[in-house]
């Protein structure tokens, strides 16, 4: 019967067919052990001479890295094996050979890696990384699913920007116009929540900044949830919800992959609720404690963020930073105009912001004077103040970046590793 390694424990003293890989060979003269992998995990392959005859321990000899195989044989339980099984194989089939393949166990730079990224993510350290990954979105969808929220996506190409003019990908589209690369969903969000009440969109975003640091990505996934009579408070508790729910989800069906990382998992254990939830004036504070050069009134830079991270064992929510260093469709705090009704949440162990969100400005007028006063163009706006002028109410949202958490949940160094093919400013291939 041809079984998945990752359900070989089923089939304890069975007799399985497993197509895989050569991932890794060694010999003793008298039996070979092959380390097969076949996407879902990794077994080791008993090959004597006695099980398989003269010709195949002969060939099994030669088989190199990556050489597509099938075995045959009968799983045995073994307490010193990684997964608890091994094959003792009575046949084995060579499908496709591999010469010289360009990743050897030994240690490669980083750019030689990347530049083999397709070849890269069959190691087992990218395909742990790939499946938590997978976990995370599974988590997210059931969280939303879950609580009544409605899938509702957004365009990718669009007329605006968003966040912000400078950083748009611009894309030709027909008979001369341009179009941009989405780098949100948000402001569609808030039309999908004004008719549906609490929707998300989950896809790709592009963001144009030249950012070479080790949490930017030009494209990456997004996931935004938007609710039609909700504040600042409703989108701290759901995202502090959300992360806890994703964390959790990781931690109980992926402790294989966050143990093939060598990931301190008690660091992930710690997400419980709740969150630490302080003020920008608060941070200011702190870091102005620890000895950062910070004046009120800057956004918060990436070294600010570090060290707030490391500041708390759990992920911490920052709200109500001045309005002047955020997008235009913030409400203003009605007790202090000069701040937005804002949330950015900082992953701990100084990885930074995975989330940011805020209550929507509602007022008609005071929309219309923010978009003119951030120059930004009117016409490509015109249907958004609509969401305005007919049935306005407090709504809010926010936008999780995916490959963040991937990174934050995995302990990677950089981004790069949470995506199949992380695209970024000087890299666009494989
Ligand atoms: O902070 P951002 O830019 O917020 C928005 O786009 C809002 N319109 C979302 C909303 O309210 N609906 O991006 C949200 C998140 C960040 O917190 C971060 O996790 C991630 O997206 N992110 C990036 N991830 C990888 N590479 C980049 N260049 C990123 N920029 C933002
Ligand atoms: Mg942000």
């Amino acid at each position: 019967m041809v079984v998945y390694i990752e359900d070989i424990g089923k089939h304890a003293a069975g007799s399985v067919t497993i197509r895989g890989w050569l991932h890794n060979r060694r010999s003793s003269g008298k039996i070979h052990f092959l380390t097969i992998r076949d996407g879902t995990g990794f077994i080791q392959a008993i090959v004597s001479k006695a099980a398989v005859g003269d010709e195949q321990f002969k060939s099994a000899d030669h088989l190199s890295q990556e050489t597509a195989v099938i075995v045959h044989g009968t799983v045995r339980a073994d307490s010193r094996a990684p997964g608890g099984y091994e094959i003792d194989v009575s046949s084995l089939e060579q499908v496709a050979g591999s010469v010289d393949y360009p990743i050897t166990p030994k240690e490669h730079g980083i750019d030689y890696l990347l530049d083999r990224r397709h070849l890269w993510i069959r190691s087992e350290r990218q395909q742990s990384i790939l499946r938590v990954r997978h976990e995370v979105i599974a988590a997210v969808r059931d969280f939303f699913n879950d609580q009544g929220f409605i899938l509702a996506d957004t365009p990718i190409f669009t007329p605006s920007a968003c966040e912000g003019t400078t950083t748009l990908f611009p894309v030709d589209y027909f008979e001369d116009q341009k179009v941009f690369l989405a780098q949100s969903g948000q402001l569609y969000a808030e039309a999908n929540a004004l008719a549906l009440g609490r929707v998300y969109n989950f896809g790709p975003v592009f963001r144009a900044e030249k950012s070479k640091t080790r949490r930017h990505l030009t494209e990456f996934w997004m996931v935004e949830p938007e609710m039609a009579y909700a504040t600042l408070d409703d989108v701290i508790d759901l995202a502090e919800g959300l992360v806890v729910a994703v964390v959790s989800r990781v931690l109980d069906k992926r402790r294989r992959e966050l143990k093939a990382l060598e990931r301190d998992t008690t660091r992930l254990e710690a997400v419980q609720k709740p969150f630490p939830r302080i003020s920008y004036d608060e941070a200011v504070g702190i870091l102005q404690d620890k000895g950062q050069a910070f004046e009120w009134g800057g956004d918060l830079g990436g070294t600010d963020e570090t060290i707030l991270s490391q500041h708390f064992e759990r992920p911490v929510a920052i709200h109500r930073y001045p309005a002047a260093v955020k997008p235009f469709y913030m409400e203003p705090d009605p007790d202090r105009p000069e701040l937005a009704l804002c949330v950015d949440m900082l992953a701990p162990e100084g990885i930074g912001e995975i989330i940011c969100g805020s209550q929507r400005l509602a007022s008609y007028d005071l929309l219309v004077e923010r978009i003119k006063a951030h120059g930004l163009p009117q016409d490509p706006f015109e249907w958004y103040p609509d969401l305005r002028r007919f049935g306005s109410v407090p709504h809010a949202g926010f936008g999780m970046g995916i490959e963040r958490v991937v990174g934050w949940i995995c302990g990677l160094e950089h981004v790069r590793e949470a995506v199949p093919f992380p695209r970024m400013m000087y890299r666009v291939t494989p």
